[in-house]
């Protein structure tokens, strides 16, 4: 395939990174994930100001790109023939000596993969997903889309083992997120609820979506954290993100939601997202 590389389109096999690039030495990366749906890149300017809030959090110099960043995905989407995929967008710091405080000299890395998907007609999309809970043992600036991405990959690593798609992380009070996707759920009432914006959790760029068009179809909204007790309760469970879109939730940790069946409000807003991607 063709990737972006620091100013260039290239074939992935010719791409040459610094093995003293702090993304390499100490982990310090951000990145983005952004769906491209029949050539529409859904939500970019969610997407790159995210990008841009987490760069600042990480004290990290912006590409010299970074303002051309719609143009280029588009032109790397082009130049892999990709209508419906996504693009994966990473920022690293660059080279310094391995010194925890060195300030790079040179410019950001900045690379860029295109891939082909169709997120509508997955298997998590159409049919759920049955996942597991952990406890959340990652920092306290989940905010940051950082790259480090350790604890994400035991969890889902776990989950796999136990045969289940996904893992959710909770903490004291509650639900923070998924894995790579924000949690709602759907009470007895018929409410939305979903965590509220903190440190503690990415602000997705798909949640926000859906709590817009929830709001605008009328439903009542709560962001408050999810407790593991109200599961069993739930009427209905779905995770967001750019990949999942909504997939629904059919089960955490073996107990049903809704007896193992997508519910009408999931797929109202299933129906609605597709709409809105359409
Ligand atoms: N992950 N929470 C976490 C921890 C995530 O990694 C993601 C996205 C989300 C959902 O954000 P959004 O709706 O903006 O995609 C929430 C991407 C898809 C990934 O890591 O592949």
């Amino acid at each position: 395939s063709i990737i972006f590389l620091n100013g260039a389109f290239l074939a992935a096999e010719e791409a040459r990174i610094s093995p003293f690039d702090r993304g390499f030495t100490f982990g310090e990366g951000v990145y983005e994930v952004c769906i491209v749906v029949k050539g529409k890149l859904i939500d970019a300017p969610a997407h790159l100001a995210r990008l841009e809030r987490s760069l600042k959090a990480c004290d990290m110099a912006p590409p010299p790109e970074m303002a051309n960043l719609p143009a280029l995905m588009a032109e790397l989407l082009q130049k892999n023939a990709i209508h419906n995929g996504s693009v994966y967008v990473q920022v690293t710091p660059g080279v310094t000596p391995r010194n925890f405080t060195a300030q790079p000299q040179g410019r950001s890395t900045l690379m860029m993969v295109a891939n082909t998907g169709h997120f509508e007609t997955s298997p998590a999309f159409t049919a759920g997903v049955h996942v597991q809970l952990q406890p959340d043992i990652r920092w306290l600036h989940r905010d940051i889309k950082t790259t480090m991405l350790m604890p994400q990959v035991m969890a889902k690593r776990n989950a796999l083992a136990n045969g289940l798609a996904d893992t959710l992380f909770y903490d004291a009070d509650g639900l923070t997120e998924g894995a790579s996707s924000n949690v709602f759920m759907v009470d007895t009432q018929g409410s939305l609820i979903t965590r509220s914006l903190s440190n503690l959790l990415l602000a997705g760029c798909t949640r926000e979506r859906v709590l817009t068009l929830a709001q605008n179809a009328g439903l009542t909204l709560q962001e408050r954290p999810i407790r593991p007790e109200e599961l069993p309760q739930a009427a209905e469970l779905f995770v967001t993100s750019a990949t999942y879109l909504i997939a629904p939730v059919l089960s955490v940790d073996g107990i049903k939601i809704n007896n193992a069946v997508i519910g009408p409000k999931t797929r109202q807003l299933q129906k609605l997202y597709l709409n809105y991607i359409a």
